[in-house]
């Protein structure tokens, strides 16, 4: 337990977000590849001094679960609301779990991009003895509860775009869904709730109107970062802040030197680093943990995921590259994948139609054309030629060949697995290769060639 926190979070997840139209509770649904709670729980963890209440309601087992292995470190203390009566009530829910001498901030599990710097302004104001509510204001209002200042200016309520009247509707300033304020002013005021409006519910908005009429005072905080505001309820809101965020991971990596070819074509999900002087071209998707180093060149439509691309290495048009290690300086592609548990020393080169799995090829190995590399090891400066394939699966068991340094694979040959090549033999083409072959060799295995004179094709009659 975090014995100086003074700032009470409230992450607001008990929904099951009926716009979503979704079997999928709405705060799990991702952006940029991480769920839309856990945006919301890395941007509280980037605050001083919490604790981290999380209401859940809705398929709460699932959300539970999927906090406790994205955030494994993370202390909450869960909060269950059983019916989801209203955004008040649910955080009437974590009110138990609160200590009255502390700041209450409360957060919309499905406002995503909502950054530390704007909520530390929250608390700074609340810490005056104020409630403190962040707004904005947009062109296209719509769904969003309305801000309604009196004539000094001053914000006397929030009301809910379908309890609007006319007048009211056409108010472009709106509740951001974020507020920090003392938790007995919060207290105080939940107490006072009512559901009178178009839902029934028990409107968490409603608590600006009570903490006024209690004679507290309430300071509205406009942010003209509309992004970092933009709340998910359908599926067209979860694209447009996919957009945006793409658009700002996209703004990092080139502040930090990487070329991005066009920043709206490219998705990068989880954690990602790339050194400077990389280039993306368009439809690249990188997914973490991936780590690139610098000069890295990647082309367009290629799939990184959960692997190492070392200094200098080119990844040519239409790769996939998944829970791999490509060394440095090596090149591969055009349309090469290149499956989990490989591992490509520098100046490897694969080429086209290439698959290689579950292998090692040490420096300067190399299979340009269409071959299946799988549980293999392959020694340094050693070709593999066109069309070869590792036969390893024996219906039952996988098992491996290991090819020596300097070996000569001719082209369309087969290996079947367990077999081993020693050093700077060659493979004649076409050979099935099924014993152990020994160093400084030739193997060869074809039926001998035969010509028939005076063939003729058939023809149609
Ligand atoms: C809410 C605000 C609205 C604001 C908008 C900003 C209210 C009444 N309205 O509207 O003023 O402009 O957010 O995005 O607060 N939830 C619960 N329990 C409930 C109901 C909701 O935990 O009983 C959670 C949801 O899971 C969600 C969040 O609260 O994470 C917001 O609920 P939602 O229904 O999306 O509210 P909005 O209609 O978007
Ligand atoms: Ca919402």
């Amino acid at each position: 337990m975090n014995s100086a926190a003074n700032i009470d979070v409230i992450i607001l997840a008990a929904g099951q977000g009926t716009r979503m139209k979704s079997a999928l509770t709405k705060v799990l649904h991702p952006v940029g590849g991480q769920a839309l709670i856990s945006h919301v729980i890395e941007a509280a963890k980037g605050l001083a001094n919490t604790k981290i209440h999380i209401i859940v309601g809705q398929n709460a087992s699932a959300v539970k679960k999927h906090v406790l292995n994205a955030h494994p470190d993370l202390e909450v203390n869960w909060a269950m609301q059983a019916e989801q009566l209203g955004t008040g009530h649910a955080v009437l829910q974590a009110l138990p779990n609160l200590d009255t001498a502390n700041t209450a901030l409360i957060l919309c599990g499905d406002v995503p991009l909502i950054k530390s710097g704007e909520l530390n302004k929250l608390i700074e104001t609340a810490a005056l003895n104020q409630l403190a509510l962040l707004t904005t204001e947009l062109d296209d209002p719509t769904g969003y509860g309305r801000i309604i200042r009196d004539t000094e200016g001053n914000v006397c309520k929030i009301v809910e775009h379908r309890d609007c009247d006319d007048s009211q509707r056409a108010t472009r300033e709106i509740n951001t869904g974020f507020m920090a304020l003392p938790v007995s002013m919060l207290s105080s005021a939940l107490s006072k709730l009512e559901n009178n409006n178009d839902q029934q519910e028990y409107y968490l908005t409603d608590v600006i109107k009570l903490a006024k009429a209690q004679g507290d005072s309430v300071t509205g905080i406009c942010t003209n970062d509309f992004s970092s505001v933009l709340g998910v309820n359908s599926r067209s809101d979860l694209a447009q802040c996919e957009k945006h965020y793409q658009m700002r991971r996209a703004q990092t990596y080139m502040d930090a030197g990487v070329s991005i070819i066009d920043p709206a074509r490219v998705t990068f999900r989880g954690s990602v680093s790339i050194e400077p002087d990389c280039s993306l071209d368009i439809n690249t998707i990188i997914e973490g943990p991936t780590c690139i180093g610098s000069n890295v060149v990647i082309g367009a439509n290629s799939i990184v995921r959960g692997s190492v691309l070392a200094d200098g290495c080119r990844i040519e048009p239409n790769c996939v590259i998944e829970d791999a290690h490509v060394g440095a300086s090596a090149v591969l592609g055009p349309f090469a994948r290149i499956r989990p548990g490989s591992k490509l020393s520098e100046n490897v080169r694969i080429g086209n139609f290439v698959e290689v799995k579950n292998s090692t090829l040490a420096a300067g190995a190399k299979a340009n054309h269409l071959s299946y590399v799988g549980d293999s090891d392959i020694g340094a400066s050693t070709n593999i030629g066109a069309g070869v394939i590792t036969c390893n699966y024996d219906g039952a068991y996988k098992h491996r060949t290991v090819i020596g340094e300097n070996v000569f694979v001719g082209s369309d040959c087969q290996l079947v697995a367990p077999v081993t090549i020693g050093n700077n033999a060659t493979i004649g083409a076409g050979t099935t290769v099924t014993t152990d072959v020994e160093a400084d060799t030739l193997s060869i295995s074809r039926t001998k060639q035969k010509s028939v004179q005076g063939w003729k094709r058939p023809t149609k009659k």
